[in-house]
């Protein structure tokens, strides 16, 4: 098995951007190797590490803001390759000798790109493409030896660059950017020559080789099973490294699908026996929630009670020095647990910044350098059943972010009767396997509708499918009407309580795809 240190490969330095993490992800789908590193990283490092280019990603800071981060100066005379993103670009033009100030005129959202097709970036592309823009700082004046390579109606300096330091203005790493990939694809093998190194077996090799190295070998370990395919890629990975020393929990926590836990028992007791625990703990989650509002609250508090579940089994089997989990790389990304002290958090998922500060466990996460769609090609290796590689993803703490407010008995049935309507609906009609997730959400508002003769105030059933490739971006899709009129009429039919059925059309940024 390889040690990453060995490979060659892409550096991205971390300014802070939200978005840091899936420039890496996007590299290493193009089966080139690459790592997140701090921005302030040294040459000596960047050449130990076997850099073959470097990326600069966005942030959220001002270049020419007291404090703000900037890389070492002598990174530019490394003699590698550079590919400025976004504040990328403002940082290699304020340190170079140009100028960046606050754009009279800010860019957010999709432009079209001018771009001058004979520039290495945009080998086979067209003269125009779109892109994805988010920025409010721009560069005014150019430092010396650099020029336009791509302009926007409001960005004359859209891209630009100098031999091979490269830099745009948009992101290429956002699927909005049409041809983004092409552009990295572009930089990474034509402009820093880079080699394939980096498939589906090399990250299995390298999870279960960080298994082997953490875990004694008289260790036991519980992992946390949800029945998602995170969680039962962890379990298959440490059953292969640990065999009957893993015991799989699985916590009811009364915030689950519809026929979930009949689910669970049914697809892994065969496989695991009596290793696989079953809790009902469904009555304690309802009560410490009852009456919260505050989403992070909700995390919280599930992230506690799960650990304490945890505990309490692990009192029951003697010994249990660590607990699995199937984190991801968003899930820490979007809890802002990651390196850099420039993210802004978005949500705490509760598996990561839930966690209670005493744990009581030691942690092993093999899959915390992945992203959704690298797990599910590593379930797919490791054999893993299809309907399960195929499981849209069902977020920890369950129906409780899908409840909008206080979760409440009535409102979680909606949630749970409506989003099996939606689900069953998607399947029926062959979309189910081509949507990121599919679900119903309910808040307090209500609506007044007509049964019979009768008025009748109900709540709102808010459905939402999207798609995505890794949850980082996501768009709602745009399924057919009649799909639509079918899930909207069963929930008004078949959902006691619920008068109004609306569709959410918001894509991910600037909403997420849960509703808390
Ligand atoms: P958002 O809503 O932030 O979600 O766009 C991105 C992906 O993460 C899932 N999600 C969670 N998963 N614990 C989890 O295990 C959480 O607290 C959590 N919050 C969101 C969500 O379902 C989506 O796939």
């Amino acid at each position: 098995m390889r040690d990453t240190a060995s490979l060659e490969k892409i550096l991205v330095l971390d300014f802070g951007a939200q978005y840091a993490h899936l420039i890496c992800r996007r590299i290493r789908e193009l089966g080139v190797y690459a790592e997140l590193v701090p921005f302030d990283i040294s040459l000596k490092e960047i050449f130990e590490r076997k850099a073959k280019g470097l990326i600069f990603s966005g942030g959220p800071k001002s270049v020419y803001a007291r404090g703000s981060p900037l890389p070492q100066r002598l990174v530019y005379d490394a003699g590698l390759p550079i590919l400025g993103i976004c504040y990328g670009l403002q940082a290699i033009v304020h340190q170079l000798g140009g100028r960046v100030k606050h754009a009279t005129r800010q860019e957010f959202g999709k432009a079209s790109l001018s771009l001058k097709s004979d520039a290495p970036l945009f080998r086979s592309l067209g003269s125009e493409e779109v892109c994805w823009m988010s920025h409010g700082d721009a560069a005014e004046s150019l430092p010396d030896g650099f020029e336009s390579i791509a302009s926007t109606e409001n960005s004359p300096y859209a891209a630009i660059s100098s031999g091979r330091t490269i830099a745009v203005q948009f992101h290429p790493e956002v699927t909005h950017t049409e041809n983004g990939m092409k552009m990295l694809s572009n930089f990474v093998f034509d402009i820093c020559n880079c080699e394939k190194n980096w498939s589906t077996e090399d990250m299995i090799g390298d999870a279960m080789l960080e298994l082997e190295k953490k875990i004694g070998p008289k260790d036991r370990v519980i992992c946390a099973l949800s029945g998602g395919i995170d969680s039962a890629t962890t379990a298959e990975l440490l059953q292969r490294v640990i065999g009957k020393r893993l015991y799989c929990v699985f916590v009811d926590h009364g915030l689950l699908r519809k026929g979930e836990r009949e689910r669970i028992e049914l697809a892994f007791r065969p496989k695991l026996g009596k290793n696989l625990i079953v809790v009902d703990a469904s009555r304690i989650f309802l009560k410490k929630l009852e009456g919260v509002r505050d989403p992070e609250k909700k995390r919280k508090i599930v992230g506690k009670e799960f650990i304490a579940t945890f505990a309490k089994v692990s009192r029951k089997l003697g010994n249990i020095k660590w607990l699995a989990q199937g984190t991801l790389y968003t899930d820490i990304i979007e809890s802002a647990a990651g390196q850099s002290k420039h993210e802004s958090r978005i949500k705490s998922h509760h598996n990561v910044a839930g966690l209670p500060k005493k744990l009581g466990f030691r942690l092993v996460e093999p899959l915390k350098d992945l992203y959704k769609d690298e797990v599910r090609k590593v379930a797919t290796a490791l054999g893993l059943p299809k309907e399960l590689v195929n499981t849209h993803p069902f977020p920890g703490p369950g129906l409780a972010v899908r409840v909008i407010g206080a979760v409440t008995k009535e409102k979680l049935e909606i949630c749970r009767a409506a989003s099996a309507i939606v689900e069953e609906e998607l399947e029926l009609s062959g979309l189910y396997d081509g949507v990121w997730q599919a679900y119903a959400a309910v808040g307090d508002d209500q609506a007044t509708g007509v049964l019979g003769d009768e008025r009748r105030v109900g709540h709102i059933a808010i459905v939402r499918i999207v798609e995505s490739t890794e949850a980082m971006t996501a768009d709602w899709s745009r399924v057919p009407y009649a799909l639509l009129e079918m899930i909207s009429s069963r929930i008004t039919n078949e959902v006691p309580g619920v008068t109004w059925v609306t569709y959410a059309i918001s894509s991910k940024p600037p909403s997420t795809i849960e509703p808390q």
